[in-house]
C-alpha cells in the first residue's frame, strides 16, 4: 500500500507503528529469540523500526507542504492571459474603404482568384492584342502540368473581372465594391509584388455621370485622410472606361507642401477611374442607350503605406510578427 495523502499515512502508521502496530508486536516477540541471536535480531528490529519511522516523517513533510500549497492556490484568479493577436494591416485599410463606402450604399462582391480570358480582359473592351494579355503581365494557368498550351485560365490581374460578373447577373441600379486579391507577372521588390489587393467600385444606374463620380471620390478621399484633403483628375486611358482619369490626392504627409514622398509635388496618385465604356456594358447584356456608370479600381497597399507609411511592399506578405504586432487589434 502506499499512500497518496495524510490520512492515508496516519493509516500506516497505525498499521505498522502504533501500540499493536506489525512492527511494535515484533518487539513483544523479541524475548522468544535464543539468546545467541538477540544481539543480531535486535539491531536489525531498531533498524526497521527507524527507518519506517523515519519514512513515515519524510511522507508527513511532503503531504504536509503539497496541503498548504493547495490552501494557497486562488481560484478566483483569472487563467494566464492569451496573447490577442493583430489585425493585418492590408485587412484593416481594406475593411476601412468598404466601410466608408458602405455609408453611401455600395456593398461588397467577391469573385475567383482563378479566371477566365473573357472575365478578366475580353468583356472589359480590351483589343485581343492588348499588352495587358501578355505572358510578361498576366499568369496564365497550365492546364495539363508542363504543357504550355494557348490557354484562357489565369489568374485575374484586377478585380475588374468581379464587376463583369455582378453586370452579367445583376440588373441595374447597381452599386458593387469589389475588394480582392489580384496578380501580375512582375519581379518582387520594395515597390513592386507579384500579388497585391485592390478595392474596385462599380455604379451603374440613370443619368450617372461624372459629376457623380467625382463627388463620390472626393467624399472618400476626405473619409479616408482627413477632411482637409483635396482632390485632382488627371486625363487617362483604361480600356473599360471612357472618358478616364487618375486621381491624386494632395500628399497626407507634407500637407501639400512637397516632401520626398511626393517628390515634392504634393500630390500623390492613389487610384484609376472613369465612366464605364458603353461597349462594356454592351458586352454585359446592359442598354447603354438607357444607363451609365462610373468605375474606379485602387491599390490597398498603396492605400496602406499612405496611411501607414510602410516602405516596402515585401513586408506585407513576410509575415513578420515584428511589424504584424505594431498594428491594433480590434
Ligand atoms: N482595373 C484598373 C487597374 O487594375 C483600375 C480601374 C478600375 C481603373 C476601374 C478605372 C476604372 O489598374
Amino acid at each position: 500500500m502506499k499512500a497518496q495523502n495524510l490520512e492515508e499515512l496516519e493509516a500506516l502508521r497505525i498499521k505498522y507503528l502504533s501500540k499493536k502496530g506489525e512492527i511494535t508486536s515484533l518487539f513483544s516477540d523479541f524475548r522468544n529469540v535464543p539468546n545467541e541471536q538477540k544481539r543480531e535480531i535486535g539491531q536489525l528490529l531498531n533498524e526497521l523500526k527507524t527507518a519506517a519511522a523515519d519514512r513515515l516523517q519524510e511522507m508527513k513533510e511532503v503531504f504536509e507542504a503539497q496541503k498548504a500549497d493547495a490552501e494557497k492556490l486562488d481560484l478566483t484568479r483569472t487563467p494566464d492571459p492569451i496573447p490577442m493577436g493583430t489585425r493585418h494591416p492590408l485587412s484593416l485599410v481594406r475593411e476601412e474603404i468598404v466601410d466608408i463606402f458602405s455609408h453611401i450604399g455600395f456593398t461588397v462582391a467577391e469573385g475567383p482568384e482563378v479566371e477566365d480570358d473573357k472575365h478578366v480582359y475580353g468583356m472589359l473592351n480590351f483589343a485581343p492584342e492588348h499588352p495587358a494579355r501578355d505572358m510578361q503581365d498576366t499568369f496564365f494557368i497550365e492546364k495539363e502540368v508542363g504543357v504550355q498550351k494557348p490557354t484562357d485560365v489565369l489568374l485575374r490581374s484586377h478585380t475588374s473581372s468581379v464587376q463583369t460578373r455582378v453586370m452579367t447577373s445583376q440588373k441595374p441600379p447597381i452599386r458593387v465594391l469589389c475588394p480582392g486579391r489580384v496578380y501580375r507577372n512582375e519581379a518582387i521588390s520594395a515597390r513592386a509584388h507579384c500579388f497585391f489587393h485592390q478595392v474596385e467600385g462599380l455604379y451603374i444606374d440613370k443619368d450617372v455621370s461624372f459629376a457623380d463620380l467625382r463627388q463620390v471620390l472626393l467624399y472618400f478621399a476626405r473619409e479616408m485622410f482627413g477632411a482637409d484633403t483635396k482632390i485632382r483628375l488627371r486625363p487617362s486611358y483604361f480600356p473599360f472606361t471612357e472618358p478616364s482619369a487618375e486621381m491624386d490626392i494632395s500628399c497626407n504627409i507634407c500637407g501639400g507642401t512637397g516632401c520626398s514622398f511626393c517628390k515634392g509635388t504634393g500630390w500623390v496618385e492613389i487610384l484609376g477611374c472613369g465612366m464605364v465604356d458603353p461597349n462594356v456594358l454592351e458586352s454585359c447584356g446592359i442598354d447603354s442607350k438607357e444607363y451609365t456608370g462610373f468605375a474606379f479600381g485602387m491599390g490597398v497597399e498603396r492605400i496602406t503605406n499612405l496611411k501607414y507609411r510602410v516602405k516596402d511592399l515585401r513586408l506585407f506578405s513576410e509575415n513578420d510578427i515584428r511589424f504584424l504586432q505594431q498594428f491594433e487589434s480590434c
